[in-house]
């Protein structure tokens, strides 16, 4: 796994934003793998300036959202579908068409979890995907215990999660208990990963996904195991990582093209 640590949120939504531009020059009908959370609004709206600035376009990709709250209607203000069209889609041309995001208010959610897996599958898979880190080490809604290999489906929130995430809702009262995420091994199966995390109450999760044993006690350390996985975090976010003098000396040595 790659470790970036820059200094602050807007350096890390910067270079996170570089992979995306990449991704896209290099092949404009990608499909994109897109996450929510308060993390990755920075670098959405890098996103939106680049588009705006006419060097990203958007036309001929496709996107899958990790995840969504079971109970859910597109149009409630605490759904990722309205989180996503709020902090990116209202502002980019991706082709509505293309949005894919798990239908929390489905009646077969099993079902509906298949054919989610299908439709990535005959989207030709992720190319890039994005991820963000819960404070408990999970990522979609893959909570500690999770199956490393498992797939799209409905997931319990633990009570953290849902006390993190309560700010969202007007109280922890409001928030979903059910969400439906893909999986641990759907998230694996993308050809590219960038991880974003920021801020110290992130750091014991980020030390644990780089450097603790790779274990579903923490869902992202089997990014561990991931052929390309890039992580890009803020300085408080590194904060208790062990060997972050190490990372940050072998991203100072690398050769040009490969930094951000
Ligand atoms: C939720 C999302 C995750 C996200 C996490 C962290 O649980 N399902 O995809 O990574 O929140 O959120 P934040 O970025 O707000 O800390």
């Amino acid at each position: 796994m790659e470790v970036i640590i820059r200094s602050d949120a807007g350096a890390v939504s910067k270079g996170a934003a570089q992979y995306f531009k990449q991704q896209l020059e290099a092949k404009p009908a990608s499909v994109l793998g897109l996450a929510t959370g308060s993390t990755p609004v920075g670098l959405y709206r890098e996103l939106i300036a680049l588009y705006q600035a006419r060097l990203l376009d958007f036309s001929r990709a496709a996107s899958f959202n990790l995840d969504e709250y079971l109970g859910l209607p597109a149009a409630h203000p605490g759904s990722y579908h309205s989180f996503m069209k709020e902090n990116l889609f209202s502002h980019i041309n991706l082709p509505l068409e293309n949005q894919h995001l798990p239908d929390g208010t489905s009646s077969d959610v099993p079902a509906h979890c298949i054919s989610y897996e299908e439709s990535i599958k005959s989207a030709g898979g992720i190319d890039l995907q994005l991820l963000g880190l819960g404070s408990d080490g999970h990522i979609g809604f893959n909570e500690p215990s999770s199956s490393l290999s498992s797939r799209t489906r409905i997931k319990t929130l633990t009570p953290r999660t849902i006390s993190d995430n309560a700010q969202y809702f007007g109280g922890e009262e409001n928030v979903p208990h059910h969400v439906i995420t893909m999986g641990v091994g759907t998230i694996m199966e993308a050809r590219q990963c960038v991880v974003l995390a920021l801020g110290a109450k992130k750091a014991a999760a980020v030390a644990a996904m780089v450097e603790g044993p790779i274990t579903a006690s923490c869902p992202a350390s089997i990014l561990q195991m991931h052929p390309r996985c890039t992580l890009i975090i803020d300085e408080a976010a590194a904060s208790a990582l062990l060997r972050g003098d190490y990372y940050r000396w072998v991203y100072d040595n690398k050769p040009l093209w490969q930094k951000i």
